[in-house]
């Protein structure tokens, strides 16, 4: 039975069609598309440095793959989006700007991540807001894009600029202001809640904690005979979602090569036996904060389809004038991106309409 795409991957699909045409930039057509962009929710990931943000990305894809180290690791958006494949199917990694290069080894995903990153911005450690693009496919992932953005810093260090501090914060706040953003908002146990960075951004832009997501980190790294039940339990800062406690592998793990299945399998643990989150332990973890993501972002989704729909035939209408416009395009590849996008916009519209009709065959989960 043919299986209805799923709308995150069809969303999936519009934004990785509008970036690679954004890179087209010459092609007037392209001007409706930054909007379009904007209007498709995804959930971005912020925090304070180390607050355990690449560690959470790695525990939702069950893999290994991000730059790690001291300082400013992520220097450029990581627009991560992962789509699940049917069981069986061999798992792959696939990079926007590298189409058609199949990636298996996590190590060289990790690799690729860095070099890229040095690309845009050089060594010395400059921010970009250009994004990366990676794509995993997996039967092993729920439909989901995630953005990973650099972490909220207080200090410059040596070598960079004094106004990377603000500069980082305004990449992050132009990316969660958006409406249409979910924001997955991580602050770690060992630090009072009330100097969260991320907190702190997702209560300016989001005051009524109707789009922001809470996660605590480091739950086994408190103080013995303290817990974090008025955080998690949501007396201490509440939003309209649920908090969700988390339990990454910590450094020591890493450096002993603790590989994710093992790490999930300790998180599970560590939630069932503990005496303070035995009784939350099924709303707990990252599998779960992955799950409810996801019915999320799928949810969401759904809510927008007649304004994403409005749109998409408004971008319709601009590209068939744009295609008029250039005929015979002069760049050739300019000419085809638009074609593929207005391709897509059509299927798009199409499909919308029908999980809008209510006719779901095969269902979408
Ligand atoms: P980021 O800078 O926000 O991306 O943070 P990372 O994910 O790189 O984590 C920073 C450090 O904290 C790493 O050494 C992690 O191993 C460690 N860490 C992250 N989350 C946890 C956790 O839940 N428990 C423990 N014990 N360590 C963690
Ligand atoms: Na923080
Ligand atoms: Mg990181």
């Amino acid at each position: 039975m043919a299986t209805m795409e799923s709308l995150i991957g069809l969303v999936n699909r519009i934004q990785r069609a509008c970036t690679v045409l954004g890179d087209y930039g010459d092609a007037d057509g392209a001007a409706a598309l930054p909007t379009l962009w904007e209007a498709l929710p995804s959930v971005a990931v912020i925090g304070g440095q180390s607050s355990g943000k690449s560690s959470v990305l790695e525990s939702i894809v069950g893999r290994d793959f991000l730059p790690r180290g001291s300082g400013i690791v992520t220097r450029r958006p990581l627009v991560l989006q992962l789509h699940k494949t049917e069981e069986r199917k061999q798992e792959y990694a696939e990079f926007l700007h590298l189409p058609r290069r199949k990636f298996t080894d996590y190590a060289l995903v990790r690799k690729e991540i860095q070099d890229e990153t040095d690309r845009m911005t050089g060594k010395r450690k400059q921010i970009s807001p250009v994004p990366i693009h990676l794509s995993i496919y997996s039967p092993n992932v729920v439909n989901l894009t995630l953005i990973d953005l650099p972490g909220l810093t207080k200090v410059a260090v040596e070598g960079q600029p004094d106004t990377i501090v603000e500069d980082i914060e305004n990449m992050v706040r132009s990316y969660v202001e958006k409406p249409n953003c979910i924001i997955l908002a991580i602050s770690p146990a060992n630090q009072d809640i009330a100097t969260s960075d991320a907190i702190k951004l997702a209560r300016e832009v989001d005051p009524t904690g109707e789009r922001t997501f809470g996660v605590l980190t480091k739950l086994d790294l408190m103080d013995k005979g303290t817990n974090a039940l008025d955080v998690l339990e949501g007396r201490s800062y509440r939003l309209q979602h649920p908090w969700v406690g988390i339990v990454n592998r910590s450094q020591a793990d890493i450096n002993k090569n603790v590989d994710m299945i093992a790490a999930r399998r300790n998180e599970r643990e560590y939630f069932a036996t503990s005496p303070d989150y035995a009784h939350l332990a099924s709303k707990m973890g990252s599998e779960y904060l992955a799950k409810l993501l996801s019915r999320h972002l799928e949810s969401v989704i759904r809510a927008q389809i007649p304004s994403i729909t409005s749109l998409i035939n408004k971008t319709i209408d601009e590209l068939e004038s744009e295609m008029d416009h250039i005929g015979r395009p002069v760049a050739v590849d300019a000419g085809a991106q638009l074609y593929t996008i207005l391709e897509l916009c059509r299927a798009f519209d199409r499909i919308f309409k029908e999980h809008l009709d209510g006719g779901r065959p095969g269902g979408d989960r």
